[in-house]
C-alpha cells in the first residue's frame, strides 16, 4: 500500500481554522507541549497508531517507530495482534516494541476476533488479551473496529452483532481503548462504549487513510469485482474526524484525535476541539519503511509544528490551546448541526 494512493480525496481538518495571535505574549522558547495521557506522562499529546506486525518485514517499521516513541516521548501501538497470537506468527515483529521505552503502548485486537465468525472458529478471549498486551508490555488494549474494511475484503468478517457485550466483558478486566481504524465514531457508539466501561477513544475518522481505499486495491489484485466496486463507492465514507472528536470529546472520556492528522498543525488543530491527543499511521508509514532517522525526522517536525501553531495562538501549554479561539468552515461545517 506504500506505493498507492490510499487517501481521502477531502482533508477535513483544513475545515478547522485556529484565529492567528498577532501579539502572542509569550516566548516560543518557553512553550511546553507535555502533556499527561491515560496516566503517562508525554513529551508531545501524540500517538503512532497501530498499523503492522505479524510478518518479517514489520518488525523493522516497529522498531523504527518505537525507539522514535521512547527518543521523543510520544505514545505508539502495533497493529492487530490476530496472526501472532491466534497462529503463532512472528511474534518478534510486535515483541521488539517491548524493547524500548515508549512511556505508553497500545496492543491491539479486532472487534471482528472477539466474538465467533463461523462456528468452531478461533475467539480472542481473556488469555489471548493477555498475551497480546504482555507481548509488547502494552498499557492498554486497543480494540479496534473495521466493519467498513471487512466489507471491502472478499473473505472479509461480517458478523458483528454481539461484539459491544465482548467489549464490555473485557473492559470489566483489562484497561480498554476503543478506536475505529479511519471512518469515525460517532456520540451514540461512544456512549453506549462508555457505559461498558471502556476508558478512553481513539476516532480515527474520515479524512486520512482509507481502508476502503486499501481493500479496493487488493480486491482489484485478486480479480474481485464486486468488492473493487463497493471499495471505490466507499472510499470516503464515514464521519469527518473533527466531528467525530467534537461528538466523542462530550461523552467525558480522554479522546485520541486521528484520521488524517499529517502535521503539527493538525495536531493543534485536533487539541483544540478538545482532543488529549492526535494519532497518525499514514503520516508517518512512509518514514517508518524508510528508517530510524526518517521516522525521528518526520515525528520531530510534527511537534515543532505543533509548538509553531501554539505560539501564534499564543498557547504556551496544551491546556491554553484547547481554549484557543477556532473556526470550521467547508464541508465540515454543515455536519455541526446533525
Ligand atoms: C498500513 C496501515 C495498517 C493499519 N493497520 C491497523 C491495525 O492493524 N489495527 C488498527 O487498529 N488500525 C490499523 N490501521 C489504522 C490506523 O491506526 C488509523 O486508525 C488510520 O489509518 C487512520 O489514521 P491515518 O489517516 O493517520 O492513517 C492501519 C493503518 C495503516 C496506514
Amino acid at each position: 500500500m506504500l506505493g498507492r494512493d490510499v487517501e481521502g480525496h477531502y482533508r477535513y481538518w483544513n475545515d478547522v481554522q485556529l484565529v492567528h495571535r498577532a501579539l502572542p505574549e509569550i516566548d516560543f522558547a518557553d512553550i511546553d507541549p507535555s502533556t499527561t495521557l491515560l496516566g503517562r506522562r508525554l513529551a508531545a499529546p501524540l500517538v503512532i497508531t497501530g498499523m503492522t506486525g505479524g510478518f518479517p518485514d514489520a518488525a523493522k517499521i516497529n522498531e523504527n517507530l518505537a525507539r522514535a516513541a521512547a527518543e521523543l516521548g510520544v505514545a505508539m501501538g502495533v497493529g492487530s495482534e490476530r496472526a501472532a497470537v491466534l497462529k503463532g506468527q512472528y511474534p518478534e515483529s510486535y515483541a521488539c516494541v517491548a524493547r524500548y521505552d515508549v512511556p505508553l503502548k497500545f496492543a491491539n485486537i479486532g472487534a471482528p476476533q472477539i466474538i465467533p465468525q463461523a462456528p468452531g472458529d478461533p475467539v480472542v478471549g481473556p488469555d489471548l488479551v493477555r498475551s497480546a498486551m504482555e507481548l509488547i508490555h502494552a498499557d492498554l488494549l486497543a480494540i479496534h473496529l473495521n466493519f467498513l474494511q471487512e466489507m471491502v475484503q472478499p473473505e472479509g468478517d461480517r458478523r458483528a452483532r454481539g461484539s459491544l457485550d465482548r467489549i464490555g466483558e473485557l473492559a470489566a478486566t483489562f484497561p480498554v481503548l476503543v478506536k475505529e481504524t479511519g471512518a469515525g465514531i460517532s456520540r451514540e457508539v461512544a456512549e453506549s462504549l462508555r457505559d461498558r466501561k471502556v476508558r478512553a477513544f481513539d476516532v480515527s475518522g474520515t479524512g486520512g487513510t482509507s481502508f476502503a481505499a486499501v481493500e479496493h486495491y487488493r480486491a482489484l489484485d485478486q480479480g474481485a469485482e464486486r468488492e473493487a466496486r463497493v471499495g471505490k463507492t466507499f472510499w470516503d465514507w464515514g464521519i469527518p474526524s473533527p466531528v467525530s472528536v467534537l461528538e466523542v470529546v462530550g461523552v467525558g472520556l480522554p479522546v485520541i484525535a486521528s484520521g488524517g492528522i499529517r502535521s503539527g498543525l493538525d495536531v493543534a488543530r485536533a487539541i483544540a476541539l478538545g482532543a488529549s491527543a492526535a494519532g497518525t499511521a499514514g503520516g508517518v508509514l512512509k518514514a517508518a519503511a524508510a528508517g530510524y532517522a526518517e521516522t525521528r525526522r518526520e515525528l520531530e517536525t510534527i511537534v515543532h509544528e505543533l509548538k509553531v501553531a501554539m505560539f501564534l495562538t499564543g498557547s504556551r501549554t496544551l491546556a491554553e490551546l484547547q481554549k484557543a479561539p477556532y473556526v470550521i468552515t467547508g464541508e465540515t461545517r454543515p455536519w455541526l448541526r446533525r
